[in-house]
């Protein structure tokens, strides 16, 4: 038996060993997954479930968790060589994911040049969707934005060559740009979308009003914003409300809040200052995680007698709210991979998770998700 056949069969057992708890905690049924070799370019790839995000000449069919790319090279302190990271790619594949998260800002430019060199030669099979607006001059960020249709154009050539791609299966614009109309960026992709560069897009971090006025121009496949137990403004912003509306699928980015709502955080990590974001942000100081891990300690507890991690509980959560909704967790370790695509093994009732969503909400969060500038780039 080589390497891959072991671990495929290991992690078939660790599905057969959480199946009794499943049926315990849950309503007994496993729940109905249809595979479908779209999302799988009928590989005979091992099959995930699959979602479609969005609708008409819009939807995707993707696999039902997909897989942040970002912390590979990027803002998550120290990570594993190239090497490892392209090898563990190639086992998220191989475990049935098609859909993998990249932008242009991450590194910059190195989070998508790895996600062209490791998954390029799968691109009949998976989708790698990445995203433009933030300027970068000379591979460094400027904290500006940029979706002036020319340079959508031209971020557009430069992510297809560094993804090593004819079309790209999904372009996000990141931020929003106050310079440029929402109807001029939508065109703009539009006319992409016309010549065959990109199949579908989408947008981050915008309002209910702007992804009104996007998806008047140019069908929108999904919103990606921020969305886990700690973090549920697209219920009250009517984000969520409109997607579903107009068939729009979404993406919840940071699904595991960074990491945290895996409980491997506590008070004494240090984030790398070079390479982490995570040190910058009020949420998390020493003092807000020390305060927030009362809310881990309920995704435990609610796992602890479903046979569950914290990061299942997280993912799964997010997973019952809408067939249209695909996290995109990311991490560098199999054994991360395993355990979150094993969230796909487990359900609960509406009840259970009721429950569980009340424990969390009794408790404040303390401290922003975002710095004051972060925070002033969202939600336009
Ligand atoms: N559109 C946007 O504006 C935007 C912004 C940020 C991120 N994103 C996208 O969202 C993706 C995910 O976001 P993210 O990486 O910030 O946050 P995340 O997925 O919530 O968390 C990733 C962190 O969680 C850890 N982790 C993963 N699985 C775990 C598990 N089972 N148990 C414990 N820890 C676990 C990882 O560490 P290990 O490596 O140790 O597993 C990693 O540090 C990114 O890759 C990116 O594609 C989009």
């Amino acid at each position: 038996m080589n390497r891959r056949d072991f671990l495929k069969s290991t992690a078939m057992l660790g599905a057969a060993l959480s199946l009794p708890s499943m049926l315990a905690a849950g309503t007994g049924k496993r729940p109905e997954i249809k595979t479908s070799d779209a999302a799988n370019g009928g590989s005979g790839l091992s099959k995930l479930p699959v979602r479609t995000l969005g609708t008409g000449k819009a939807a995707f069919p993707v696999s039902a968790l997909g897989f942040g790319v970002m912390g590979m090279t990027y803002n998550r302190s120290s990570h594993p060589d190239r090497k490892q990271c392209i090898r563990l790619l190639h086992e998220a594949v191989d475990r049935g994911v098609t859909l993998f998260d990249t932008a242009i800002i991450y590194g910059p430019l190195t989070n998508e040049l790895l996600a062209g060199e490791a998954l390029s030669q799968f691109k009949d099979k998976i989708s790698v969707t990445t995203k433009f607006g933030h300027e970068v001059v000379n591979g460094k960020g400027t904290g500006r934005q940029d979706s002036r249709p020319a340079t959508i154009r031209r971020y557009c050539e430069e992510s297809l060559k560094r993804l090593r791609l004819d079309a790209l299966p999904m372009f996000y614009q990141h931020r929003f740009d106050r310079n440029v109309p929402v109807e001029e960026v939508a065109g703009t992709v539009g006319e992409l979308i016309r010549e065959g560069k990109v199949l579908r897009w989408g947008m981050c971090e915008v309002s209910a009003g702007t992804i009104r006025k996007a998806h008047a121009v140019c069908p929108l496949t999904a919103i990606q914003s921020e969305y886990h137990l700690m973090h549920r403004d697209v219920e009250k912003n009517g984000v969520l409300d409109t997607c579903r509306e107009l068939g729009i699928g979404f993406v919840p980015y940071r699904p595991i809040n960074r990491g945290f709502l895996g409980g491997d955080i506590n008070e004494y990590t240090r984030f790398d200052p070079e390479n982490d974001n995570r040190q910058t942000l009020p949420r998390f100081t020493p003092e807000a995680i020390r305060a927030n891990t009362r809310i881990v300690n309920v995704l435990q507890n609610f796992g602890r007698t479903r046979g569950m991690t914290s990061a299942q509980v997280a993912l799964g959560w997010l997973l019952q709210k809408a067939p249209w909704i695909v996290p995109i967790p990311g991490t560098t370790k199999l054994s991360h991979l395993e355990e979150n695509l094993h969230t796909l093994d487990f359900t609960c009732t509406p009840a259970e998770w009721l429950e569980l969503e009340n424990a969390v909400a009794a408790i404040p969060v303390t401290g922003g998700r975002y710095n004051a500038e972060q925070q002033r780039q969202v939600g336009h």
